[in-house]
Formats: structure tokens, C-alpha cells, sequence
């Protein structure tokens, strides 16, 4: 076992975990995180993807040691009820939430891509959302959030809070 400290949306978390525990099984069973969703457990779905020190990255696949003392940022971190990132906005009114199961991760991996490329093409956002699977929207409205999110200018990287 191994004592770590997670700093998750800005907060710090302290716990202890086994040197082969996931990251997405830290982060939901021992420090409660469960917007994370785990999906296929095994880096095909995308459901579990948050920012980790800014990078987009499949929790499933990565160690909770490899975490330790580093920033993760999920959507909470994004922004809130009252104060919503504009990916977030730009996914309710396309209507690219339905059941909701991947929109975390797929929320996550777009404000990745707009960190990297602010003005991407729509062949590129799909690029960039290409390891995140929704069973439930055909993809077309959350490419169209995107799009819509990255010119409204959600490229400028908002701090975890
Ligand atoms: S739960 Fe991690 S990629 Fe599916
Ligand atoms: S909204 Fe249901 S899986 Fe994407």
C-alpha cells in the first residue's frame, strides 16, 4: 500500500491504495470522484478519460500512484451549475447529453483538444473525440457543441477550482 495525494479540481486528497489500483477506481470508490464514470474498464470507451496535469488520459489505464502529487481535473473542475464551462452550455443546448454516460469523458477529451488546436476543423474534432464511444447520439450534435464551443472561444484554459 501507498500513501498518495491527489490534488482533484484544486483539492487536495489524501488516501491510501495499492500500487496495481486504477486511477478511475481511486478517484470513484475511495475519494467519492463519481462523476468519472468507468465504462469498459479497459481504454476502449472513453467514459473514464480526465485531465491529468492537462492531458486528456484514460483513468482505467492509468495507476493511482502514477497520480500522486499531481493535478486531475474533471468535470466539476471544468466549471459548474452556475458558472458552466463553455463546452458544457454548448452540450446542453445541442442536446449531445442524452443518457449522459460518456458526456464527462468526451467533455474532458474536447477541452484537450481545444487546449491544443482553439479553431479545429470538424474532421479534427472527431479526431480529437475519437476514443470516446456514445452509444447515444450519433456523434453529430456533439461535434456540433464542439465546434460551437470552440468559436465561442472555450480554448482559454479555465483552472480547476
Ligand atoms: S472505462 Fe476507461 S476507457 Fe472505458
Ligand atoms: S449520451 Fe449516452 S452514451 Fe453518450
Amino acid at each position: 500500500m501507498q500513501d498518495i495525494e491527489i490534488k482533484v479540481n484544486g483539492r487536495p486528497m489524501r488516501t491510501t491504495v495499492a500500487v496495481d489500483e486504477t486511477l478511475v477506481d481511486v478517484l470513484r470508490q475511495r475519494l467519492g470522484v463519481v462523476e468519472v464514470k468507468n465504462g469498459c474498464g479497459q481504454g476502449d470507451c472513453g467514459a473514464c478519460t480526465v485531465l491529468l496535469d492537462g492531458e486528456a488520459v484514460n483513468s482505467c489505464l492509468t495507476l493511482a500512484v502514477q497520480a500522486d502529487g499531481r493535478q486531475v481535473t474533471t468535470t466539476r473542475g471544468l466549471g459548474t451549475a452556475e458558472d458552466p464551462h463553455p463546452l458544457q452550455t454548448a452540450f446542453i443546448e445541442h442536446g449531445a447529453v442524452q443518457c449522459g454516460f460518456c458526456s464527462s469523458g468526451m467533455i474532458l477529451s474536447a477541452a484537450s483538444l481545444l487546449q491544443q488546436n482553439a479553431a479545429p476543423t470538424r474532421d479534427e474534432i472527431r479526431e480529437g473525440i475519437s476514443g470516446n464511444l456514445c452509444r447515444c447520439t450519433g456523434y453529430t450534435k456533439i461535434v456540433d457543441a464542439i465546434d460551437e464551443a470552440a468559436k465561442a472561444g472555450s480554448s482559454e484554459e479555465r483552472s480547476a477550482r
